[in-house]
């Protein structure tokens, strides 16, 4: 199937500040964590933060992977690795992962180790910071590595004010603030997945076209979520409004003069997917 396409106005001005200030923070860390939509591990994706990064160690964590179709996370990790890259998976939401994470970042920070144990500076710890685009769950997975220990967080200095490096396990700490990257959305591939995963603010696309190609892409590629959940037929010469009107009948979307709510219908198409309602499903190709 062709990827849904879907345009998102884009105003790319207003990243300078936050570029600057995650430049800043990149300097206090060992090892970076790019948190990623395990449904979306393509598109959500920060090219801004690879050449932000330049050598420094990165870990690719697949995050909300419980929501996510399990043969295509498969394959996605397994194409990542194969680009060389450090990867694991997460659910964060459900303590899911974290072990493995912690694993990741040690491995990932392993070369700096050796190099500070041979000049005699051993002692210190490993300090991370968690990235991302806006909803992959950032801020989740920092309250869960941080746990009881955020209480406890101390200011150093130079650290911008607010910001505290906590404990998360022996020999390293997290920056208790996450950096937030701009998504890519000059791709209106990207611009679909990113919108229907919610890291996009609505005002800068149509929704319901977001759920109109939604509905689209899920009758092709995931029609058994349909089927199951909305208790309807999908014949294979369906047409995309077929489904919709399938499914509007199914929950009682209909005006008053028998006419299909489209507007509702495809509201709580979205609602189910971004919930996890519908069940597990993965938008990037591999
Ligand atoms: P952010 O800091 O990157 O912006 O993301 P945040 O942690 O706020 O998480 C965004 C949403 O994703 C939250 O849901 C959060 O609960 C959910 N989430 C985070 N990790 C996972 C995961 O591993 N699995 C699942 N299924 N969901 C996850 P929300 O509905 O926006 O908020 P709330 O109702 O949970 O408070």
């Amino acid at each position: 199937m062709k990827r849904p396409q879907l345009a998102i106005q884009w105003f790319p001005g207003h990243m300078t500040r936050a570029k600057r200030m995650i430049e800043a923070q990149l300097k206090l860390i060992d090892v970076a964590v790019e948190l990623l939509d395990a449904r979306a591990p393509r598109s959500s994706r920060s090219p801004l933060l690879g050449q932000l990064l330049k050598d420094k160690p990165r870990v690719l964590a697949l995050n909300k992977a419980d929501m996510a179709d399990s043969a295509a996370t498969a394959r996605h990790l397994a194409a990542m690795k194969e680009e060389g890259c450090q990867v694991c998976l997460l659910a964060a939401a459900k303590d899911k992962g974290l072990k493995e994470l912690l694993t990741a970042i040690r491995e990932a920070a392993r070369p700096a180790l050796e190099k500070w144990q041979k000049r005699g500076l051993g002692k210190r710890a490993v300090r991370v910071m968690i990235l991302g685009i806006p909803n992959v769950g950032k801020s989740t997975l920092i309250n869960r590595l941080a746990g009881k220990n955020k209480a406890a967080a101390e200011d150093r200095p130079g650290v911008t004010r607010g910001q505290q490096w906590v404990h998360i396990a022996q020999g390293m700490e997290l920056l208790d603030t996450p950096g937030v990257l701009s998504p890519k959305l000059e791709d209106g591939g990207v611009g679909f997945a990113l919108a229907v995963t919610g890291a996009i603010k609505e005002e800068v696309f149509d929704r319901e076209q977001a759920a109109l190609l939604l509905t689209d892409f899920l009758a092709d590629a995931y029609p058994q979520l349909l089927r199951q959940n909305y208790s309807i037929d999908i014949e294979t010469d369906d047409s995309v409004d077929d489904v919709v009107a399938k499914i509007a009948v199914s929950r009682g979307c209909i005006k008053t003069g028998g006419s299909v709510d489209v507007q509702r219908v495809l509201s709580l198409i979205l609602r189910d997917f971004r919930s996890g309602r519908l069940g597990r499903a993965t938008l990037d190709p591999v």
